[in-house]
């Protein structure tokens, strides 16, 4: 009997070179004992296994099924797997078409186990804020069902890439800094944190989420089980949200009939305000946002910045290329542009806000090149949560609107920039001024036209100026 200890619980290619070996040696899965947890091809008195054995092939459905399987918990994993190959290559080349082949059927039910496992962590992972010594850092504690941190390592760091981040499981650690990522051993729960800014934002998040019309206390239980709920700062508002559901979808229905708000994007999914007590919690969440599909193909979500007091808030379209490598609204050329007419309209660039209509960028690739494509309505009123979200912590007194989309944005209809541009208004019970955008000025062909643009932009800015004092630059 050969008896093999694989050092991984969960990589692919150590199985893969190990069962080459076996293969080769022609070794049958009866004369063979595979388990995780030691030194890898440690041989229990036996000959050691042919050395550079020639690679082979095999149905492409393997590799898919033991990517997947080799993650699954069971001990049996690799024994079953090991199994499988040596059918598939002595004379069952099609046993994976074979869906009632009791070892065909597990590995595919665990194969399931294994993805739903993934998606429930990609999905239920909650990272609480904390100060470590490098500044702050967001740590999750996560208990996977299965060995899969190492596969979703991938998803964490592209989506939370501009954030420091660990997640702590009992079988191991992921530590996240911007640029590396280090696996480290199990962490105890208790170095956990629990409790932030994040709770009340994840709660109102989910609050202002939910239809109580399409409450369904089953699927919910089947799409965010039970055992993940001691982890979910949202999980406390089910009991209550389900319980007032019917109440509320009565009134729903006995309700007046409204116009239809869809038709200006005022939605309730995107004007309903998450309760998050500091900005710094909104642009963490912020960078998990997949309302729209542009997140797909931004580097990172483009926040905006400035102080959390500023009196005046300035709302741009989108992150252009730069913003988007950058992680920072207003610093390519369009953000220079701004910068000049700020300075000139006598603005301390320091005391306001800025930031975006849509907060990722949306391009068209051309050869090496990104091509700026303007946002549609759709994503525009779908990253109003956040343009809303914003406005309800800063609480300016004033908010500006470059331009056509941050217009849209701001007011809920199409606004033509030329017809209302300059004219101090009210929104919501804010001051309200629209100006053109700054790229809108590096757009235009004639230099005689450019230098007029420019310095009525100026003079929209003086108005600002002149109504909030205390953004006036010292002389
Ligand atoms: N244009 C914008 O509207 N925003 C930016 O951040 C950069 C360019």
């Amino acid at each position: 009997m050969v008896r093999v200890s694989l050092k991984e619980s969960d990589s692919f290619e150590e199985f893969r070179d190990i069962a080459r070996g076996l293969i080769a040696a022609e070794i049958a899965p009866d004369d063979v004992v595979l388990e995780a947890g030691g030194e890898a091809g440690l041989f229990g008195g036996v000959p050691p296994l042919p050395r550079d054995t020639p690679a082979f092939s095999v149905a492409s459905g393997f590799i898919e099924v033991a990517r997947d399987t080799i993650c699954h918990r069971d001990p049996e994993r690799f024994a079953m797997l090991y199994s499988l190959l040596w059918r598939l290559t002595h004379g069952e080349k099609s046993l994976l078409m074979v869906a009632s082949d009791p070892l065909v059927h597990r590995l595919h039910q665990m194969q399931k186990a294994v993805r739903r496992d993934t998606h429930k962590m990609t999905a239920f992972v909650r990272f609480r804020q904390i100060a470590d010594d490098s500044g702050e850092r967001y740590v999750a504690w996560f208990e996977p069902e299965h060995h899969i941190l190492r596969r979703v390592s991938k998803f964490f760091v592209d989506r939370f890439a501009a954030m420091r981040w660990s997640i702590l499981t009992p079988e191991g650690s992921l530590h996240w800094d911007t640029q590396r990522l280090v696996h480290g051993p199990a962490i105890d729960k208790s170095h956990a944190p629990s409790g932030d800014d994040f709770e009340d934002w994840w709660r109102s998040y989910y609050r202002s989420t939910f239809n109580p019309a399409r409450a369904n206390p089953r699927m919910q239980r089947a799409e965010m089980p039970k055992k993940y709920w001691h982890n979910l700062p949202e999980a406390k508002t089910i009991p209550d949200l389900l319980a007032n559901a019917r109440q509320r979808t009565g009134r729903m229905i006995e309700a007046e009939p409204m116009a239809p708000r869809r038709a200006h994007g005022w939605t309730p999914e995107n004007v309903a305000q998450p309760e998050a007590s500091s900005l710094d919690a909104l642009k963490a969440a912020a960078q998990s946002c997949t309302r729209c599909p542009l997140h797909k193909n931004a580097t990172q979500t483009v926040f905006g910045e400035g102080p959390s007091d500023a009196p005046v808030v300035f709302v741009g379209e989108q992150p252009g290329d730069l913003e988007d490598l950058a992680g920072q609204p207003f610093v390519g050329p369009a953000g220079q542009m701004f910068d000049r007419a700020l300075a000139e309209a006598g603005i301390d660039r320091s005391r306001v806000f800025v930031t975006n209509a849509v907060k990722h960028f949306k391009f068209e690739p051309r050869g090496k090149r990104r091509v700026h494509q303007k946002p549609n309505i759709g994503e525009i009123d779908k990253c109003r949560w956040w343009v809303e979200s914003e406005l309800s912590l800063i609480k300016p007194q004033f908010v500006v609107a470059l331009g056509a989309t941050a217009a849209r944005s701001l007011t809920g209809r199409s606004v033509t920039i030329a017809r209302e541009r300059g004219r101090l208004t009210n929104w919501s019970g804010r001051a309200g001024l629209i100006t053109v955008h700054p790229s809108f000025l590096l757009r235009l062909p004639d230099k005689a036209a450019q230098a007029n643009e420019y310095r009525r932009f100026v003079e929209d800015l003086r108005i600002v100026g002149r109504e909030l004092p205390a953004i006036r630059k010292v002389a």
